[in-house]
């Protein structure tokens, strides 16, 4: 077994006002115990309105969660209309930013080189970024899902040293099992992930490969979570959906209990 603790991140998504926030951050920490929380990192990334209430109410009731967020722009301030800053992020206690989540690159145009200078702000601002990477459905049945996931990995990560990609986290998400109900097989998913992994090797040497957490995403639920979490390359689970809920997300928290 690797020493990768697992993290398993909710990703709320453009789901949740400050008060529904609060409540369900509540009703979360009823249901996860201590003991859930000391065999996996739990991250919860809520929008940016709602950043503020989860960071109060994990502070002032230590809750075992940790703060995340699911995008930000690359400079520390300046004239960006709209956009929230890694330094604005780090002022909140903001642990994990997701970066290049295939909707932020398909809806919003979000370039891998863009992605790039978005890692290197996160890890320059003291945060760990979970870079995201995956194949649609079109270049699935093409056979380009590894040439894309690998070209997205190698630009994701460039000019980021290789102790900064060992403390990272990459999320693989196949497009079209993203909201979809249709999850990759524990067999296709782990076949990615090694991939992934071999990819960060070639790239960045061995010890930053054995170290960087990759995580699963798309249609994780508490019914397939243990059978995902099982396979060797995959040391958690990015949940959209199934993190709206404080009984899902936490029984996939508790995907041990099911194994
Ligand atoms: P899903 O979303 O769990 O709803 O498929 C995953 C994600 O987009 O991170």
């Amino acid at each position: 077994m690797s020493m990768r603790k697992p993290l398993i991140s909710g990703n709320w998504k453009m789901n949740l006002n400050h008060f529904e926030a609060l409540k369900l951050v509540q009703e979360l920490s009823y249901q996860v115990s201590r003991e859930d929380v000391d065999a996996v990192d739990v991250s919860l990334h809520p929008p940016f309105t709602d950043i503020r209430t989860v960071q109060t109410v994990i502070e002032s009731d230590r809750l075992p969660f940790l703060l995340g967020a699911q995008h930000c722009y690359h400079e520390n301030s300046g004239a960006f209309t709209g956009e929230v800053s890694p330094a604005m992020l780090a002022k909140l206690n903001v642990a994990y930013v997701i970066v290049g989540h295939s909707e932020r690159r398909e809806i919003f145009g979000e370039t891998d080189e863009v992605v790039n200078l978005k890692v290197k702000a996160i890890l320059a601002n003291d945060m760990t970024p979970i870079l995201c990477c995956g194949e649609t459905l079109d270049e699935r049945e093409a056979g380009g899902a590894e040439a894309k996931v690998a070209g997205q990995i190698v630009a994701g990560l460039a000019g980021v040293s290789s102790d900064q990609v060992a403390a990272m986290v990459i999320a693989y998400e196949p497009i079209w099992a993203i909201g979809t109900g249709k999850t990759a097989s524990a067999e296709d998913a782990q076949a990615m992930c090694a991939h992934v992994r071999a990819t960060v090797a070639l790239a960045c040497g061995d010890a930053a490969a054995d170290a960087v957490r990759i995580q699963y995403g798309g249609s994780v639920k508490p019914s397939n979570a243990a059978e995902l979490m099982s396979q060797p390359d995959i040391d958690g689970a990015l949940v959209g959906g199934a993190c709206l809920e404080a009984d899902s997300f936490g029984r996939i928290i508790q995907y041990r209990l099911a194994e």
